[in-house]
């Protein structure tokens, strides 16, 4: 029998050193990011645009699909059951923009790799513009950019979206000391080495990729901006909602204290506190309903765990949210972990509550040595990763 170690070195004739490979094939340069969620019907349109566009590239694409239900890796899958520059991704029990752009770049062996929306908002024809940018000299980032001289959002975004599209600007220039004109922008090249360096810092959730990257490398990228012009969507629909801008703030708020706090233990804190808000509008409820005290607060207890339950599921854990039956068991154990919190909360509270006038201390370290269990426990628990 052949040893594992002769196995992983293989022979002189088995081991692949390249020079098999098939003529037509070219290595890829680039590789194009995809990330698409019910996108059926613009993929093959983009891939005959990025064919054209990119004729002097040694090109492939990329297809991160969320497992989009109306068959968006089927369509994907056959284009590149013909097409080797056509390469797909398909998540399953994952959703999240930023996490599909995340697993797109680790998934490349390209020396450049590209992020673009798969719903043809993007204009293509920059991209052999970024790649001569990022090639000639020191750039390790190129951003396309709406807000840079002689790009605009064209008809791509609402009056509503661009206003709150320059709050959201303006609050990360202030907070992260990012200076990009477009630090929302969802289309961008980046040198991989460096996006991979800093990969294991970006948070999954969200839509703010490129904001993530630039403020967790703190200055140490090259960056140049081309302008573009956002384009209309003319299939499917935007999945940019409200909960994802919540999720935004998340991200800002943890990068501006340093990624002390994880944006989803942020999350889940400022859910825990709209738990007692809750707790309280339902105690106040049930005891006016003539309930006894303590069965009023158990209820109530009950009511403000329910309503953490899905809000968390919503937005702390969206990318690992849990429906239908799932859902049930998810909040089954989640009642679970909040019981044993508030044995560790009392517990500790208890412990530091032997001088009376430090009641506030003990009340306060009480509440986040509950918090820390919940967090933890129901991370590892109710939202485990599949
Ligand atoms: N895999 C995956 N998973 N892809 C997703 C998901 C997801 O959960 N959500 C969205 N996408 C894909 C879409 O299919 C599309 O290709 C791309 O990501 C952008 O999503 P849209 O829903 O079209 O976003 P938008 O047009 O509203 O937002 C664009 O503009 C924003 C700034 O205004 C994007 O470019 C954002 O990145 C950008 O910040
Ligand atoms: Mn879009």
């Amino acid at each position: 029998m052949e040893s594992a170690a002769s196995i992983a070195q293989g022979t002189e004739d088995e081991s692949w050193d390249g020079s098999r490979q098939p003529r037509d094939a070219r290595v890829a340069e680039l590789s194009i990011i995809l990330p698409s969620f019910n996108e059926a019907k613009n993929i093959p349109i983009l891939v005959g645009l990025l064919d054209k566009a990119l004729a002097s590239i040694a090109w492939e694409a990329i297809v991160v699909d969320d497992n989009s239900p109306d068959g968006t890796t089927e369509v994907a899958r056959s284009i590149a059951e013909t097409d080797p520059r056509i390469r797909v991704i398909r998540r399953i029990g994952r959703r999240g923009l930023s996490g599909a752009c995340i697993e797109g770049i680790l998934s490349s062996s390209a020396p450049y790799v590209a992020v673009m929306d798969a719903d043809l908002q993007h204009d293509e024809s920059l991209l052999p513009k970024m790649f001569e940018a990022i090639k000639s000299d020191e750039t390790d980032l190129v951003v396309a950019s709406r807000k840079v001289a002689g790009g605009t959002v064209g008809e791509g975004l609402s009056a509503i979206r661009a206003w709150g599209s320059n709050i959201a600007n303006g609050l990360a220039q202030k907070l992260l000391n990012v200076t990009l004109s477009d630090p929302m922008s969802g289309f961008f090249m980046v040198r991989r080495d460096k996006a991979e360096a800093l990969a294991s810092r970006l948070s999954p959730q969200g839509f703010k990729i490129l904001l993530d990257l630039v403020s967790s490398a703190n200055g140490t990228l090259n960056i140049k901006e081309l302008p573009f012009t956002f384009r209309e969507r003319q299939h499917g629909e935007s999945k940019l909602d409200t909960l994802v801008t919540l999720d935004y703030f998340g991200l800002l708020l943890s990068k501006y204290f340093g990624d002390i706090v994880s944006t989803r233990f942020l999350m889940f804190g400022l859910v825990g506190a709209s738990g007692l808000f809750v707790h309280l509008l339902a105690l106040r409820f049930f005891l006016l309903g003539g309930l006894e005290f303590n069965i009023a607060q158990t209820a109530a207890s009950f009511v403000a765990m329910t309503s953490n339950f899905f809000l968390n599921n919503q937005l702390t854990y969206r990318d690992r949210r849990l429906s239908g039956f799932r859902a049930l068991i998810g909040l089954l154990t989640f009642y679970a972990v909040c019981s044993v919190g508030v044995l560790a909360n009392v517990g500790v509270a208890n412990l530091i509550y032997a001088d009376p006038a430090y009641w506030w201390l003990a009340g306060t370290a009480g509440a986040v040595m509950g918090a820390v269990w919940n967090y933890a426990a129901s991370s590892a628990l109710t939202w485990r990763k599949s």
